[in-house]
């Protein structure tokens, strides 16, 4: 009894340490310690023994179970781990290979041009103002001294939505919001979109952009719109910028001007960006018209004010040399990230 239990242990131990699989692993416990295994039938066995060797053969028995059970816990353990790190392994993530990288965007050329234009209004001390895209006929015209009769309606091709509501044709919409919320002092910039009903070509687009600015306080005169401009044109086409005022004409500014930088290309001698004039038109500006303050609740008396409206996508293809402003609209990558 005692050599064939030692010997079926040690047959059964050598087969446990060389088993690869959990699954063989498995197959050797049913084989020995199962129901109907070995080990056990050995036990029932135990009936031919005389009583007095039945205790010494169950303890014998007993203690070979239990080793052959820690011995396959053992290596029950060691397999498992030998799968853990072999599935880590395999399945590892490795972090250093960069081809799923996403690739990074960048800021859109109108984007960064209004950025900094809005940047150095604000360093002046302006507040940026917002105000609706989908307008009234009010607020785009009638109370910026555009009557319905008025023939200045048009200089600018308007979409109607219905007779009084229309997508606004100029940020010009945005003073008179402004000036409605806000008492003098007022600093103000309005960065949007604008719209007029315009055929696409190189340098047209149903859809735009400008930037209106407004400044209402007590004294302020036509030096102070002039100064601020000069100040602006040097800073974006370069300190030796010179800028000139040229008399014009805004139903809701009184005296009106439009304003030229010298060309940046060229200096002023004459080139193809300016048209050999030497002079680059970069926007219409003038002092508010007295209409105007009154038709928000300002004193004309006490107050005066200037206002300038700049086309940004205009600004935006002189800085960096574009000459067809659809590119600007099309977003394509290849286009846009160049601006990177
Ligand atoms: N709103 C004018 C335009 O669209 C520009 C402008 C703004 C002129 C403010 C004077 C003052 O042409």
């Amino acid at each position: 009894m005692k050599e064939k239990v030692k010997a079926l242990t040690d047959q059964a131990l050598r087969e446990i340490g060389e088993s690869k699989t959990q699954s063989a692993l498995n197959d050797i416990r049913v084989r020995v310690l199962g129901k109907s295994g070995e080990l056990t039938a050995l036990l029932r066995n135990m009936k031919d023994l005389s009583p007095e060797e039945r205790p010494e053969a169950g303890k014998i028995v007993n203690e070979a179970r239990e080793k052959l059970e820690e011995a396959i816990a053992a290596r029950l353990k060691t397999l498992d781990e030998e799968t853990l790190n072999k599935r880590l392994k395999e399945e590892r993530i490795d972090i250093t290979i960069d081809e799923k990288t996403p690739q990074m965007g960048g800021y859109h050329p109108l984007t960064i041009v209004r950025n900094k234009i809005v940047d150095f209004f604000t360093s002046l001390g302006c507040i940026i103002a917002d105000s609706p895209e989908i307008e009234t006929d009010y607020y785009n015209f009638e109370a910026l001294n555009i009557p319905a009769d008025h023939p200045a309606r048009e200089m600018q091709d308007t979409f109607f939505v219905t007779d009084n509501i229309l997508l606004r044709s100029q940020t010009s919409a945005g003073q008179i919001r402004t000036m409605e919320k806000i008492k003098p002092p007022l600093k103000m910039l309005s960065p949007g979109r604008v719209f007029r009903a315009d055929e696409v070509d190189a340098t047209h687009s149903p859809v735009f952009h400008q930037i209106e600015g407004l400044v209402v306080d007590k004294g302020i005169t036509l030096c102070d719109l002039k100064g601020t401009l000069d100040l602006f044109a040097k800073q974006f086409f370069g300190a030796q910028t010179k800028t000139r005022f040229r008399p014009s004409y805004f139903p809701f500014t009184e005296p009106s001007v439009e304003v030229d930088a010298s060309c940046a290309r060229c200096g002023g001698t004459g080139c193809n960006v300016c048209k050999g004039t030497g002079w680059i038109e970069i926007l219409g500006a003038g002092m508010v018209n007295r209409n105007v303050l009154v038709n928000c609740g300002i004193d004309p008396d006490e107050y005066t004010g200037f206002a300038f409206g700049v086309g940004l996508d205009r600004i935006t293809n002189l800085i960096y040399g574009i000459s067809d402003l659809r590119t600007v609209f099309e977003n394509d990558i290849r286009f846009l990230k160049q601006f990177n």
